[in-house]
Protein backbone atom coordinates (compact mmCIF):
# COMPACT_ATOMS: atom_id res chain seq x y z
CA UNK A 1 0.00 0.00 0.00
CA UNK A 2 1.45 3.48 -0.89
CA UNK A 3 1.17 5.59 2.01
CA UNK A 4 0.67 9.30 1.40
CA UNK A 5 0.47 12.87 3.10
CA UNK A 6 -2.24 15.20 2.80
CA UNK A 7 -1.96 18.98 3.02
CA UNK A 8 -4.90 21.04 3.41
CA UNK A 9 -5.18 24.20 1.71
CA UNK A 10 -8.52 26.96 2.01
CA UNK A 11 -10.05 23.66 3.09
CA UNK A 12 -9.77 21.61 0.33
CA UNK A 13 -7.71 18.64 0.61
CA UNK A 14 -4.91 17.12 -1.25
CA UNK A 15 -3.19 13.99 -1.08
CA UNK A 16 0.54 13.58 -1.78
CA UNK A 17 3.01 10.46 -2.20
CA UNK A 18 5.46 9.22 0.10
CA UNK A 19 8.66 7.85 -1.38
CA UNK A 20 11.11 5.07 1.23
CA UNK A 21 14.16 4.87 0.58
CA UNK A 22 16.30 1.48 0.69
CA UNK A 23 17.18 2.58 4.24
CA UNK A 24 13.77 3.49 5.31
CA UNK A 25 14.06 7.39 4.88
CA UNK A 26 10.75 8.85 3.55
CA UNK A 27 10.34 11.62 1.61
CA UNK A 28 6.75 13.74 0.58
CA UNK A 29 6.83 13.58 -3.57
CA UNK A 30 5.84 17.17 -4.01
CA UNK A 31 6.75 17.28 -8.24
CA UNK A 32 3.37 17.59 -8.98
CA UNK A 33 2.66 20.04 -5.97
CA UNK A 34 2.30 23.25 -8.64
CA UNK A 35 0.71 21.72 -11.16
CA UNK A 36 -2.23 19.99 -8.88
CA UNK A 37 -2.29 22.96 -6.08
CA UNK A 38 -0.69 25.64 -7.87
CA UNK A 39 1.69 26.18 -4.85
CA UNK A 40 5.26 25.94 -4.54
CA UNK A 41 7.67 25.01 -1.64
CA UNK A 42 10.15 27.52 0.12
CA UNK A 43 13.23 26.01 1.58
CA UNK A 44 16.27 28.26 1.54
CA UNK A 45 19.34 25.89 1.39
CA UNK A 46 17.50 22.61 0.81
CA UNK A 47 17.55 21.56 4.40
CA UNK A 48 14.41 19.50 3.54
CA UNK A 49 14.72 18.90 -0.23
CA UNK A 50 15.87 15.86 -1.72
CA UNK A 51 17.17 16.64 -5.21
CA UNK A 52 16.83 13.03 -6.78
CA UNK A 53 16.60 9.36 -6.05
CA UNK A 54 20.22 7.75 -5.81
CA UNK A 55 21.89 4.29 -5.18
CA UNK A 56 25.56 5.64 -4.82
CA UNK A 57 26.33 6.83 -1.16
CA UNK A 58 24.01 6.39 2.38
CA UNK A 59 24.59 8.69 4.92
CA UNK A 60 22.99 9.17 8.07
CA UNK A 61 24.06 12.25 9.90
CA UNK A 62 22.33 11.53 13.40
CA UNK A 63 23.84 7.94 13.67
CA UNK A 64 27.24 8.98 11.36
CA UNK A 65 27.41 6.43 9.07
CA UNK A 66 28.49 6.69 5.61
CA UNK A 67 28.40 3.75 2.95
CA UNK A 68 29.64 4.22 -0.50
CA UNK A 69 27.12 1.69 -2.63
CA UNK A 70 26.26 0.18 0.73
CA UNK A 71 29.93 -0.34 1.88
CA UNK A 72 30.66 1.33 5.29
CA UNK A 73 33.46 3.67 4.63
CA UNK A 74 35.26 2.94 7.45
CA UNK A 75 36.20 -0.64 5.73
CA UNK A 76 36.93 0.76 2.50
CA UNK A 77 39.16 3.15 4.39
CA UNK A 78 41.06 0.23 5.73
CA UNK A 79 40.94 -2.33 3.09
CA UNK A 80 40.31 -0.59 -0.29
CA UNK A 81 42.71 1.53 -2.49
CA UNK A 82 41.19 5.12 -3.77
CA UNK A 83 41.47 3.57 -7.73
CA UNK A 84 39.31 0.63 -6.66
CA UNK A 85 37.03 3.08 -4.35
CA UNK A 86 36.54 5.04 -7.59
CA UNK A 87 35.01 2.05 -9.59
CA UNK A 88 32.90 1.01 -6.81
CA UNK A 89 31.21 4.56 -7.20
CA UNK A 90 31.21 4.76 -10.92
CA UNK A 91 30.48 1.25 -11.93
CA UNK A 92 28.23 0.46 -8.46
CA UNK A 93 30.16 -2.63 -7.80
CA UNK A 94 33.60 -3.94 -6.70
CA UNK A 95 35.63 -5.01 -9.75
CA UNK A 96 37.05 -8.45 -9.92
CA UNK A 97 41.04 -8.57 -10.15
CA UNK A 98 40.66 -8.71 -13.54
CA UNK A 99 38.32 -5.27 -14.54
CA UNK A 100 41.02 -3.75 -11.35
CA UNK A 101 43.75 -4.51 -13.86
CA UNK A 102 42.09 -3.22 -16.30
CA UNK A 103 40.67 -0.05 -14.94
CA UNK A 104 44.65 0.70 -13.65
CA UNK A 105 45.87 0.33 -17.00
CA UNK A 106 43.54 2.31 -18.78
CA UNK A 107 44.30 5.38 -15.99
CA UNK A 108 47.52 4.72 -16.95
CA UNK A 109 47.34 4.95 -20.64
CA UNK A 110 45.45 7.86 -20.08
CA UNK A 111 47.47 9.86 -17.83
CA UNK A 112 49.34 12.08 -19.65
CA UNK A 113 48.46 16.16 -20.65
CA UNK A 114 47.98 17.28 -23.94
CA UNK A 115 51.62 19.09 -24.54
CA UNK A 116 50.35 21.97 -25.78
CA UNK A 117 48.53 22.43 -22.06
CA UNK A 118 51.72 23.28 -20.32
CA UNK A 119 51.41 26.50 -22.13
CA UNK A 120 47.84 27.27 -20.60
CA UNK A 121 49.63 26.33 -17.16
CA UNK A 122 53.10 28.75 -17.36
CA UNK A 123 50.61 31.52 -18.33
CA UNK A 124 48.76 31.60 -15.36
CA UNK A 125 49.96 34.25 -12.56
CA UNK A 126 52.24 33.03 -9.83
CA UNK A 127 49.57 34.16 -7.65
CA UNK A 128 46.96 32.28 -8.93
CA UNK A 129 45.07 29.74 -6.47
CA UNK A 130 45.56 25.89 -7.61
CA UNK A 131 41.80 25.52 -7.78
CA UNK A 132 41.04 28.36 -9.75
CA UNK A 133 44.08 27.04 -12.22
CA UNK A 134 42.32 23.45 -12.28
CA UNK A 135 38.81 24.39 -12.92
CA UNK A 136 40.05 26.63 -15.82
CA UNK A 137 42.26 23.33 -17.32
CA UNK A 138 40.05 20.83 -16.44
CA UNK A 139 37.14 23.21 -18.78
CA UNK A 140 40.20 23.49 -21.29
CA UNK A 141 40.24 19.36 -21.52
CA UNK A 142 37.12 19.32 -24.06
CA UNK A 143 39.33 21.82 -26.58
CA UNK A 144 42.15 19.15 -26.29
CA UNK A 145 39.95 16.17 -26.30
CA UNK A 146 37.09 16.80 -28.13
CA UNK A 147 33.73 14.57 -28.79
CA UNK A 148 34.38 11.85 -31.99
CA UNK A 149 31.41 11.27 -33.44
CA UNK A 150 32.34 7.70 -34.60
CA UNK A 151 32.21 6.39 -30.74
CA UNK A 152 28.72 5.86 -29.45
CA UNK A 153 27.67 7.68 -26.22
CA UNK A 154 28.96 4.85 -24.05
CA UNK A 155 32.31 4.82 -25.15
CA UNK A 156 32.50 8.74 -25.34
CA UNK A 157 31.12 8.87 -21.44
CA UNK A 158 34.46 6.05 -20.73
CA UNK A 159 37.16 7.81 -22.30
CA UNK A 160 36.13 10.64 -20.87
CA UNK A 161 35.49 9.10 -17.17
CA UNK A 162 39.34 7.82 -17.50
CA UNK A 163 40.93 10.87 -18.97
CA UNK A 164 39.52 12.78 -15.66
CA UNK A 165 40.49 10.55 -13.33
CA UNK A 166 43.85 9.91 -15.01
CA UNK A 167 44.91 13.67 -15.89
CA UNK A 168 43.54 15.42 -12.88
CA UNK A 169 45.85 13.88 -10.76
CA UNK A 170 48.66 14.20 -13.50
CA UNK A 171 47.40 18.31 -14.07
CA UNK A 172 47.41 18.84 -10.11
CA UNK A 173 50.91 17.33 -9.80
CA UNK A 174 52.06 19.53 -12.80
CA UNK A 175 50.57 22.52 -11.58
CA UNK A 176 52.42 22.18 -8.45
CA UNK A 177 56.00 21.93 -9.90
CA UNK A 178 55.49 24.79 -12.96
CA UNK A 179 53.68 26.97 -9.83
CA UNK A 180 57.23 26.19 -8.62
CA UNK A 181 59.24 26.82 -11.18
CA UNK A 182 60.24 23.38 -11.28
CA UNK A 183 60.68 20.63 -13.85
CA UNK A 184 57.40 18.84 -14.79
CA UNK A 185 57.68 14.90 -13.33
CA UNK A 186 55.81 12.71 -15.48
CA UNK A 187 53.65 9.86 -14.65
CA UNK A 188 55.63 6.30 -14.99
CA UNK A 189 53.78 3.40 -15.97
CA UNK A 190 55.58 1.30 -12.90
CA UNK A 191 53.54 3.07 -10.15
CA UNK A 192 49.86 3.16 -8.75
CA UNK A 193 47.59 5.77 -8.87
CA UNK A 194 48.57 7.30 -5.42
CA UNK A 195 52.50 6.61 -5.42
CA UNK A 196 52.39 8.14 -8.59
CA UNK A 197 50.80 11.42 -7.61
CA UNK A 198 53.23 11.90 -5.03
CA UNK A 199 56.21 11.09 -7.54
CA UNK A 200 54.86 13.88 -10.03
CA UNK A 201 54.44 16.07 -6.96
CA UNK A 202 57.94 15.53 -5.35
CA UNK A 203 60.67 13.43 -7.70
CA UNK A 204 63.03 15.79 -9.00
CA UNK A 205 66.07 15.91 -11.40
CA UNK A 206 68.24 16.35 -8.39
CA UNK A 207 66.64 14.49 -5.23
CA UNK A 208 65.46 11.37 -6.31
CA UNK A 209 61.53 10.75 -3.99
CA UNK A 210 61.35 7.75 -2.06
CA UNK A 211 57.98 6.54 -2.11
CA UNK A 212 56.87 5.12 1.26
CA UNK A 213 53.87 2.79 1.68
CA UNK A 214 52.68 4.46 4.74
CA UNK A 215 52.34 7.74 3.33
CA UNK A 216 50.75 5.70 0.23
CA UNK A 217 48.41 4.50 2.43
CA UNK A 218 47.27 7.69 3.51
CA UNK A 219 46.53 8.77 1.19
CA UNK A 220 44.09 6.74 -0.37
CA UNK A 221 42.31 6.83 2.85
CA UNK A 222 42.48 10.55 2.39
CA UNK A 223 40.87 10.43 -0.79
CA UNK A 224 38.57 7.59 -0.61
CA UNK A 225 37.11 9.20 2.43
CA UNK A 226 36.39 12.36 0.37
CA UNK A 227 35.46 10.25 -2.72
CA UNK A 228 31.74 10.81 -2.15
CA UNK A 229 28.97 12.56 0.09
CA UNK A 230 25.70 12.74 -1.36
CA UNK A 231 24.25 15.77 -2.53
CA UNK A 232 26.56 18.18 -1.15
CA UNK A 233 27.36 21.75 -2.19
CA UNK A 234 29.89 20.48 -5.34
CA UNK A 235 27.57 17.15 -6.02
CA UNK A 236 24.85 19.10 -6.55
CA UNK A 237 26.33 21.58 -8.69
CA UNK A 238 27.66 19.17 -11.33
CA UNK A 239 24.14 17.95 -11.42
CA UNK A 240 22.73 21.25 -11.66
CA UNK A 241 24.97 21.92 -14.59
CA UNK A 242 25.04 18.47 -16.13
CA UNK A 243 21.00 19.10 -16.22
CA UNK A 244 21.69 21.23 -18.97
CA UNK A 245 23.52 18.46 -20.95
CA UNK A 246 26.98 20.33 -21.02
CA UNK A 247 29.56 18.11 -22.20
CA UNK A 248 31.79 16.19 -18.08
CA UNK A 249 34.51 18.23 -18.19
CA UNK A 250 32.47 21.62 -17.76
CA UNK A 251 30.49 19.70 -15.30
CA UNK A 252 33.05 18.81 -13.34
CA UNK A 253 34.52 22.14 -13.79
CA UNK A 254 31.69 23.73 -11.88
CA UNK A 255 31.93 21.38 -9.13
CA UNK A 256 35.41 22.18 -8.34
CA UNK A 257 34.31 25.94 -8.52
CA UNK A 258 31.85 25.18 -5.91
CA UNK A 259 34.40 23.39 -4.00
CA UNK A 260 36.96 25.84 -4.02
CA UNK A 261 35.14 27.72 -1.16
CA UNK A 262 35.74 28.02 2.42
CA UNK A 263 32.41 27.09 3.89
CA UNK A 264 32.83 23.55 1.52
CA UNK A 265 36.71 22.32 0.02
CA UNK A 266 38.27 25.27 0.97
CA UNK A 267 37.94 24.44 4.83
CA UNK A 268 40.62 22.16 5.22
CA UNK A 269 42.88 25.31 4.37
CA UNK A 270 41.07 26.92 6.28
CA UNK A 271 41.78 24.81 9.17
CA UNK A 272 45.31 25.06 9.13
CA UNK A 273 45.82 28.84 8.69
CA UNK A 274 42.86 28.85 11.57
CA UNK A 275 45.72 26.51 13.90
CA UNK A 276 48.85 28.49 12.72
CA UNK A 277 47.66 31.48 13.64
CA UNK A 278 46.53 29.79 16.95
CA UNK A 279 50.28 28.71 17.01
CA UNK A 280 51.29 31.76 16.75
CA UNK A 281 49.10 33.17 19.87
CA UNK A 282 51.44 31.52 21.54
CA UNK A 283 48.79 28.26 21.32
CA UNK A 284 45.76 30.15 23.00
CA UNK A 285 42.84 28.82 21.58
CA UNK A 286 40.13 30.60 24.36
CA UNK A 287 40.13 34.13 21.93
CA UNK A 288 38.86 31.94 18.97
CA UNK A 289 36.31 29.94 20.89
CA UNK A 290 35.23 32.74 22.40
CA UNK A 291 35.03 34.20 18.86
CA UNK A 292 33.11 31.40 17.07
CA UNK A 293 30.51 31.93 20.12
CA UNK A 294 29.63 34.97 19.61
CA UNK A 295 26.70 35.97 17.35
CA UNK A 296 28.04 39.59 16.63
CA UNK A 297 31.37 38.16 15.42
CA UNK A 298 30.75 36.06 11.39
CA UNK A 299 34.14 34.06 12.55
CA UNK A 300 33.51 30.30 12.74
CA UNK A 301 35.53 27.47 13.79
CA UNK A 302 36.73 25.98 10.77
CA UNK A 303 36.40 22.29 10.64
CA UNK A 304 33.81 22.14 13.17
CA UNK A 305 29.73 22.03 12.75
CA UNK A 306 28.33 20.14 8.89
CA UNK A 307 25.10 20.85 7.21
CA UNK A 308 24.13 17.10 7.45
CA UNK A 309 26.44 15.67 10.53
CA UNK A 310 25.07 16.49 13.81
CA UNK A 311 27.03 14.26 15.20
CA UNK A 312 31.20 13.00 15.14
CA UNK A 313 31.70 13.00 10.88
CA UNK A 314 33.00 9.06 10.90
CA UNK A 315 35.18 10.52 8.55
CA UNK A 316 37.09 12.77 11.42
CA UNK A 317 37.20 9.47 13.27
CA UNK A 318 39.24 7.69 10.32
CA UNK A 319 41.22 10.69 9.80
CA UNK A 320 42.39 11.84 13.01
CA UNK A 321 44.00 7.70 13.59
CA UNK A 322 45.60 8.53 10.13
CA UNK A 323 47.28 11.51 11.51
CA UNK A 324 48.33 9.96 14.72
CA UNK A 325 49.74 7.01 12.84
CA UNK A 326 51.56 9.14 10.06
CA UNK A 327 53.33 11.26 12.51
CA UNK A 328 53.97 8.64 14.23
CA UNK A 329 55.48 6.88 12.04
CA UNK A 330 57.34 9.67 10.99
CA UNK A 331 58.01 10.86 14.50
CA UNK A 332 57.68 14.23 13.58
CA UNK A 333 55.96 16.59 16.08
CA UNK A 334 53.52 19.01 14.64
CA UNK A 335 52.07 21.03 16.99
CA UNK A 336 49.12 21.31 14.61
CA UNK A 337 48.51 18.49 15.93
CA UNK A 338 48.31 18.96 19.69
CA UNK A 339 46.73 22.24 18.94
CA UNK A 340 43.51 20.38 16.96
CA UNK A 341 43.51 17.64 19.81
CA UNK A 342 43.29 20.61 22.61
CA UNK A 343 40.97 22.19 20.63
CA UNK A 344 38.25 19.11 20.00
CA UNK A 345 38.91 18.34 23.52
CA UNK A 346 37.54 21.86 24.32
CA UNK A 347 35.23 22.45 22.10
CA UNK A 348 32.90 18.74 23.18
CA UNK A 349 33.09 19.69 26.06
CA UNK A 350 31.84 23.68 25.64
CA UNK A 351 27.52 24.22 26.19
CA UNK A 352 27.22 26.47 22.81
CA UNK A 353 28.91 23.26 20.63
CA UNK A 354 26.76 20.59 22.50
CA UNK A 355 24.03 22.63 22.02
CA UNK A 356 24.41 23.72 18.48
CA UNK A 357 25.44 19.72 17.45
CA UNK A 358 28.87 20.79 16.37
CA UNK A 359 31.59 18.17 16.18
CA UNK A 360 34.83 17.86 14.35
CA UNK A 361 33.69 17.59 10.57
CA UNK A 362 36.70 15.47 8.17
CA UNK A 363 38.41 18.55 7.60
CA UNK A 364 39.36 19.48 11.24
CA UNK A 365 42.33 16.63 10.76
CA UNK A 366 42.74 16.06 7.02
CA UNK A 367 45.09 19.44 6.54
CA UNK A 368 47.01 17.91 9.79
CA UNK A 369 47.56 14.52 7.16
CA UNK A 370 48.12 16.82 4.24
CA UNK A 371 51.10 18.41 5.81
CA UNK A 372 52.53 15.09 7.08
CA UNK A 373 52.65 13.88 3.93
CA UNK A 374 54.44 16.73 2.24
CA UNK A 375 51.44 18.66 0.53
CA UNK A 376 51.39 22.21 0.45
CA UNK A 377 48.88 24.47 2.21
CA UNK A 378 47.29 25.95 -1.50
CA UNK A 379 47.12 22.52 -2.69
CA UNK A 380 44.95 21.41 0.14
CA UNK A 381 41.67 21.78 -1.87
CA UNK A 382 42.88 20.15 -4.88
CA UNK A 383 43.85 16.80 -3.15
CA UNK A 384 40.04 17.11 -1.88
CA UNK A 385 39.11 17.78 -5.54
CA UNK A 386 40.76 14.68 -6.76
CA UNK A 387 39.41 12.29 -4.56
CA UNK A 388 35.90 13.89 -5.10
CA UNK A 389 36.03 13.20 -8.50
CA UNK A 390 34.64 9.49 -8.51
CA UNK A 391 31.64 10.60 -7.36
CA UNK A 392 30.94 13.79 -8.84
CA UNK A 393 31.28 11.33 -11.79
CA UNK A 394 28.78 8.79 -10.70
CA UNK A 395 26.28 11.38 -9.32
CA UNK A 396 26.77 13.16 -12.96
CA UNK A 397 25.95 9.52 -14.75
CA UNK A 398 23.16 8.43 -12.32
CA UNK A 399 21.85 11.94 -13.03
CA UNK A 400 21.88 11.75 -16.65
CA UNK A 401 20.62 8.26 -16.99
CA UNK A 402 17.16 8.71 -14.70
CA UNK A 403 14.52 8.52 -16.41
CA UNK A 404 13.09 11.40 -14.23
CA UNK A 405 15.93 13.22 -15.56
CA UNK A 406 15.06 17.07 -16.05
CA UNK A 407 17.05 20.32 -16.44
CA UNK A 408 17.20 22.10 -13.07
CA UNK A 409 15.04 24.91 -12.66
CA UNK A 410 14.38 25.81 -9.15
CA UNK A 411 11.17 28.07 -8.67
CA UNK A 412 11.20 31.30 -6.12
CA UNK A 413 9.30 33.76 -4.30
CA UNK A 414 9.47 36.91 -5.72
CA UNK A 415 9.65 39.95 -3.23
CA UNK A 416 10.57 43.05 -5.09
CA UNK A 417 8.71 45.94 -6.28
CA UNK A 418 5.18 45.83 -7.66
CA UNK A 419 4.91 46.84 -11.22
CA UNK A 420 5.99 50.49 -11.94
CA UNK A 421 6.72 52.93 -14.87
CA UNK A 422 10.40 53.40 -16.55
CA UNK A 423 11.40 56.89 -15.15
CA UNK A 424 13.53 59.09 -17.39
CA UNK A 425 17.26 59.84 -16.68
CA UNK A 426 16.67 63.49 -16.39
CA UNK A 427 13.38 63.56 -13.82
CA UNK A 428 14.97 60.81 -11.73
CA UNK A 429 15.86 62.45 -7.99
N1 LIG B 1 31.63 27.68 14.58
C1 LIG B 1 30.73 28.35 15.33
N2 LIG B 1 29.40 28.30 15.17
C2 LIG B 1 28.93 27.53 14.17
C3 LIG B 1 29.79 26.79 13.34
C4 LIG B 1 31.17 26.88 13.58
N3 LIG B 1 32.04 26.20 12.83
N4 LIG B 1 29.04 26.11 12.43
C5 LIG B 1 27.77 26.41 12.69
N5 LIG B 1 27.69 27.27 13.75
C6 LIG B 1 26.47 27.80 14.36
C7 LIG B 1 25.91 28.96 13.55
O1 LIG B 1 26.44 30.20 13.96
C8 LIG B 1 24.44 28.82 13.84
O2 LIG B 1 24.22 29.34 15.13
P1 LIG B 1 22.79 30.01 15.55
O3 LIG B 1 21.75 28.96 15.24
O4 LIG B 1 22.96 30.28 17.00
O5 LIG B 1 22.65 31.23 14.68
C9 LIG B 1 24.22 27.30 13.90
O6 LIG B 1 25.50 26.76 14.31
C10 LIG B 1 23.80 26.66 12.60
O7 LIG B 1 24.68 27.10 11.59
P2 LIG B 1 24.32 27.09 10.05
O8 LIG B 1 25.28 27.93 9.30
O9 LIG B 1 22.86 27.36 9.87
O10 LIG B 1 24.55 25.56 9.73
P3 LIG B 1 24.69 24.96 8.31
O11 LIG B 1 24.25 23.57 8.40
O12 LIG B 1 24.06 25.82 7.25
O13 LIG B 1 26.29 25.07 8.03
C11 LIG B 1 28.57 24.60 7.82
C12 LIG B 1 27.16 24.01 7.99
C13 LIG B 1 28.60 25.58 6.61
C14 LIG B 1 29.54 23.46 7.52
C15 LIG B 1 28.97 25.34 9.12
O14 LIG B 1 28.93 24.45 10.21
C16 LIG B 1 30.34 26.01 9.01
O15 LIG B 1 30.43 27.14 8.52
N6 LIG B 1 31.42 25.33 9.51
C17 LIG B 1 32.76 25.84 9.39
C18 LIG B 1 33.30 25.61 7.98
C19 LIG B 1 33.63 24.15 7.74
O16 LIG B 1 34.27 23.49 8.55
N7 LIG B 1 33.23 23.67 6.55
C20 LIG B 1 33.51 22.28 6.12
C21 LIG B 1 32.24 21.51 6.03
S1 LIG B 1 32.57 19.85 5.61
C22 LIG B 1 32.85 19.86 3.96
O17 LIG B 1 32.47 20.71 3.23
C23 LIG B 1 33.63 18.72 3.46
Amino acid sequence: MQHTAKIMIDGKTFELPIITGSEGEKAIDISRLRQEIGLVTYDPGFASTANCQSSITFLDGERGILRYRGIPVEQLAEHSRFVETAYLLINGELPTQKELTRFSVLLNDHSLVHEDMRAFFEHFPRSAHPMGILSSMVNALRAFYPEIPERTEEEEINITVTRLLSKVRTMAAMSYKIFRGHKVIYPREDLPYAANFLNMMFDSPVRRYVIDKDLVKALNVFWILHADHEQNCSTAAVRLVGSAKVNLYAAISAGICALWGPLHGGANQAVVEMLGQIHENGGDWAPFIARAKDKNDPFRLMGFGHRVYKTYDPRARIMKKACDKVLGKLTRHDPMLDIARRLEEVALKDPYFIDHHLYPNIDFYSGVLLRAIGIPLNMFTVMFAIGRLPGWISQWKESIEDPNWKIQRPRQIYIGPNERDYVPIEERG
